[in-house]
């Protein structure tokens, strides 16, 4: 407890200290109104985080704009892979983890979230002609993934044979395919991936998964963007900006 105590401070100072020097690096979001924050984010991820030629786009995209509008802060969006997004936000490489971030128990430990925003769950995939219906099918199967994702911890601790790609749409072609008889993949984006291949979701899901915004442990942005996007989350604004991408929103 003392140590966690130690470190948080340490922590704070070193903030501090970087505020004072007038770094931007760190995103000192309350004194600098010009500050940048740095973002990590895997755009293959619609209608949450996808690219319009090379511009990120999506519903998170436009969250955190809002957020940041209210902050005076600035975005500086980096792509990635999804499993290099956690890491490098664990390891202070970028401020902030955009991605769809579903939160977990283990994920809580190497990182701090924002409150939850949406609530989204886990689709099974299949095949127009898959004889595939429902998740006891699945058994003695092998599934699809994307790595680095829920869908891959909950396939792999549930015993099924798993393809991981580090890339959605090579997970999704795993399937079209036929080297996957399923892909595992969050609901809304299926709902968009899926259509543009016509694929068909199973009715039965295989996880709930609520979303928020990733810092590094003890980040003190983690309140700022935290605030604001309970003032959003309250007056409406989240909600809208689903209803804009055509989502049904779903409170966590
Ligand atoms: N919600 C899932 C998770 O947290 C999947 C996120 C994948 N995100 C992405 N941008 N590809 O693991």
């Amino acid at each position: 407890m003392k140590k966690k105590y130690l470190a948080a401070a340490l922590a704070l100072t070193m903030i501090l200290a970087l505020a004072a020097c007038g770094s931007s690096n760190g995103g000192d979001a309350a004194s600098d109104g010009k500050a940048v924050v740095t973002v990590a984010t895997s755009p293959d991820f619609p209608p949450f985080e996808s690219l319009d030629g090379s511009e990120v786009v999506g519903i998170e995209v436009d969250i955190l704009q809002a957020i940041a509008g209210k902050l005076g802060v600035e975005l500086k969006l980096e792509q990635m892979d999804f499993d290099s997004v956690i890491p490098g936000v664990q390891a202070g490489k970028f401020d902030i983890g955009m991605s769809g971030i579903t939160i977990t128990e283990d994920r809580q430990k190497n990182c701090d979230f924002t409150q939850p925003y949406f609530l989204a769950s886990q689709a099974i995939v299949v095949t127009p002609d898959s004889d595939i219906t429902c998740k006891a099918d699945l058994e003695g199967k092998t599934i699809s993934v994307q790595t680095g994702t829920t869908a891959e911890e909950y396939c792999m601790e549930n015993g099924y044979e798993v393809l991981a790609f580090t890339a959605n749409n090579d997970a999704a072609a795993a399937l079209t395919s036929g080297k996957a008889a399923a892909w595992v993949v969050d609901n809304e984006v299926v709902v968009v991936l899926a259509a543009q291949q016509g694929l068909v979701v199973l009715d039965e899901a295989m996880t709930s998964e609520p979303y928020a915004f990733a810092f590094a442990k003890g980040s003190d942005l983690t309140a700022q963007f935290d605030g604001a996007l309970g003032e959003l989350l309250a007056d409406g604004t989240v909600e809208q900006i689903f209803e804009n991408y055509g989502v049904l929103y779903v409170a966590p």
